[in-house]
């Protein structure tokens, strides 16, 4: 073919598809990578998987003949819903689940189903970068709130939703990562979510909670869900199996009330979620593995997370302030405020380590450059001393520490 008979789909791209949409590529990763949020790779649950896989295979495997329901297998939306019931205290039943693939989709179901451009979307001033990158496709008003270590500042919240209803922009909701915050590092109290489910009462505004960290806390007690907090129907509840089992396995869950959850499912195209991992899934943790293999990942992660905090006491002393999470896969650093995280990132990378500097959580996409988010997750103990080694090494070659 020649180039001139080259079709082109430029003009025919949708006024919501992405204008320059990211490459492909091999993502390029430091050895002390720190960037991306992976779960221990050697302790994925490999062989009980196949185990559960094969068993559900051979006693259901004919089921794949014909499309999964549409909500996704039922035995997992139940033990979905049990697990809730037990560690969340959550009322919610077997037809209150929808499956879908990871927590990702399940955001954009709500989103598609309540968005539209120019919505005020209230989060946290630093959030997950899919969820943004959602919010902004779908062209919402993205407003982040103020916090502090004990969650989302509840003055802060009202303000800003009583100023979005001054410009006859009621928010369409709240959306807060309450525990284990991505990237903050701390737990929202029992108190903050009361209080934000007393502001979202009183001004009428729903709220989407997004648990998917839950399961991994090593230290303290659970707090409950906002979710369990309101008897009004305005909280919508994602979680996800990525960070218990693996992110491959691309399996979540969202639950709310079920005006919304219909109008979610129809939403959702494609017939159901793949049932050859709901199967395997099922039976992995009805069969109480899943629990065995999460008091076995948190023990893990707890001494990952320990040895990134000792190491950043170590090489960074009182030049920099970092979280202290009691779960989840991330610090927060925050170095003085005029310290470029976004520019010593090449430099650390060079020195083969990886980082996400703050601005790639803020909702304006500015703020944040003298921060970074740093998972634990994927290193060992070992590599994560000395990658932390090597990043202050580099901070200082760049004039960072002590800027
Ligand atoms: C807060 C938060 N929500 C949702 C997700 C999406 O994860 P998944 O779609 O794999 O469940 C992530 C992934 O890192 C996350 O950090």
């Amino acid at each position: 073919m020649t180039e001139t008979s080259r079709f082109s789909y430029r003009d025919l791209f949708s006024e919501s598809a992405p204008k320059d949409p990211p490459r492909a590529a091999a993502v390029v990763r430091a050895k002390y990578d720190f960037a991306v949020a992976y779960p221990d790779p050697d302790s994925l649950p490999l062989d009980d998987l196949v185990d559960s896989l094969g068993s559900a295979l051979a006693e259901e495997g004919r089921g794949l003949a014909v499309y999964p329901h549409q909500q996704g297998y039922p035995p997992l939306r139940d033990y979905v819903a049990s697990k809730l019931g037990r560690d969340r205290e959550m009322r919610v039943g077997v037809d209150d689940i929808i499956l879908a693939d990871g927590s990702s989709q399940p955001l954009h179901m709500v989103m598609e189903s309540l968005l539209d451009p120019g919505d005020v979307v209230l989060t946290e001033e630093f959030v997950y970068v899919g969820t943004l990158t959602m919010l902004r496709r779908f062209r919402a008003d993205i407003r982040g709130v103020e916090c502090d270590e004990a969650g989302l500042l509840p003055d802060a919240l009202e303000a800003a939703v009583t100023r979005a209803k001054g410009e006859g922009k009621r928010p369409k909701f709240i959306y807060t990562i309450p525990t284990f915050q991505n990237p903050l590092g701390w737990t929202m109290t029992l108190e903050r979510r009361e209080a934000l489910v007393e502001i979202a009462q009183r001004h009428d505004v729903a709220v989407l909670e997004d648990d998917c960290y839950v399961d991994l806390r090593y230290d303290g007690e659970p707090v409950p869900a906002i979710h369990s907090l309101d008897d009004t129907g305005r909280v919508m509840y994602v979680g996800s199996f990525s960070k218990t089992i693996a992110p491959g396995m691309r399996l979540g869950y969202l639950t709310g009330a079920r005006e919304l959850l219909e109008t979610a499912r129809a939403v959702k195209s494609g017939g159901g979620v793949n049932q050859f991992a709901t199967l395997a899934v099922h039976r992995y943790a009805a069969s109480g593995k899943l629990d065995e293999h999460i008091d076995e990942a948190v023990g893990i992660l707890r001494k990952k997370r320990d040895a990134m905090l000792a190491a950043l006491g170590e090489s960074f002393g009182g030049a920099a302030k970092w979280s202290r999470p009691a779960g989840g896969l991330y610090v927060w650093l925050e170095m003085p405020g005029e310290a470029d995280l976004v520019g010593a990132r090449e430099a650390a990378f060079e020195a083969d380590v990886g980082y996400s500097a703050g601005n790639s959580f803020a909702p304006d996409g500015v703020s944040g450059g003298n921060m970074a988010r740093l998972c634990f997750g994927y290193n060992t103990p070992e590599e994560i001393h000395e990658g932390v080694g090597r990043l202050a090494d580099v901070f200082s070659r760049e004039g960072v520490l002590g800027a």
